[in-house]
């Protein structure tokens, strides 16, 4: 077996960013050397206590780190009509057992790429402030990020507004140095994320592992479905889990490299990730843009994934 990727979950949880790390735990593709959290689905406070939750949940004891109250120069938006007013609505979940880090989000980033042997890959499922922060703060630093696979943006829809997706658009100002960084990007946008919908049949699938964090995902998965079912959603799309299966499960996905730029202003785009599709604007692609999923496979990815924390009789 090839060595474990290195990386570092950086979410805002959320329902789909909570499932996606259950995955990322599950992964023995994977390493997880470190977690932060930022604000988006909910405040700083209510998002940095989901995650130490979380983490409590699926037994992850690396070091955490809180992010900053608001996003680079945008006002805070935050998502309780989707993710509820906890950030996490739903099932109980166990109180945190890892200790906060005295480091600030990004400088955990920093210190835990700079000490890893080999490059980091950053796995960021909200919105980009930290990881904006960190490349401000530490250009130095850049060689040795591997890659930044990333939910956000959509080159051919929005969700938050026509033309924004939620977390591109909450800081589209760090989205937009994010983009322009030169590091390797995979954007898990609104394009793939929206098929990869896990659907009310599957919910037993997954209930029926049962064990705790099978049980919590599925109770998970109904909540975040009770919104999506108001706007004619056969399923619940799990866009964060995308971003982690482009690294554990490549083969179930499509995708086209193509440039991608952030709008950052505008009566009717701000926050609008611009795809060149085309290949028009004479910029080399810097973004592998995830465009198709099988959604079986995917569903199937996570049962499995649940399975992984134990099997009951
Ligand atoms: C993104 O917005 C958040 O509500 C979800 O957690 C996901 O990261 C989807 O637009
Ligand atoms: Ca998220």
């Amino acid at each position: 077996m090839t060595k474990p990727i290195p990386v570092i979950l950086d979410g805002d949880p959320g329902h789909d960013d909570a499932i996606a790390w259950v995955l990322a735990k599950a992964s023995p593709q994977l390493k997880i050397l470190a977690v932060t959290s930022v604000c988006g689905n909910q405040t700083i406070e209510k998002t940095t206590y989901n995650t130490r939750r979380i983490m409590a949940l699926i037994g992850l004891d690396v070091p955490v780190a809180k992010g900053d109250p608001r996003p680079l120069i945008a006002e805070p938006i935050i998502a309780p009509v989707v993710h509820g007013q906890s950030g996490l609505d739903g099932p109980p979940l166990p109180e945190p057992k890892t200790e906060l880090s005295p480091l600030s989000a990004v400088e955990l980033m920093a210190q835990t790429i700079a000490d890893s042997e080999e490059p980091v890959t950053l796995i960021p499922t909200g919105p980009l402030t930290n990881v904006a922060k960190l490349l401000l703060a530490h250009p130095d630093l850049k060689p040795k990020i591997a890659r930044i696979s990333l939910m956000g943006g959509g080159v051919r829809m929005g969700n938050w507004t026509p033309a924004a997706e939620f977390n591109i658009l909450v800081d589209p100002h760090a989205a937009r140095l994010v983009f322009r960084s030169g590091i390797p990007i995979t954007m898990a946008g609104l394009d793939v994320t929206e098929k990869a919908l896990v659907c009310p049949e599957d919910f037993g699938r997954i209930r029926a592992v049962g064990n705790p964090v099978a049980v919590t995902v599925a109770d998970w998965l109904e909540f975040f479905y009770q919104f999506h079912k108001t706007m004619d959603y056969p399923g619940a799309p799990i866009h964060d889990a995308v971003a982690v299966a482009a690294l554990v499960k490549p083969e179930i996905l499509t995708a086209r490299e193509m440039y991608v730029d952030v709008e950052v202003s505008g009566d009717y785009c701000m926050g609008c990730t611009v795809g060149d599709w085309y290949g028009t604007s004479g910029h080399a692609p810097n973004a592998t843009v995830l465009l198709d999923i099988r959604r079986e496979a995917f569903v199937d990815l996570l049962v499995e994934a649940v399975k992984t924390y134990g099997e009951v009789e």
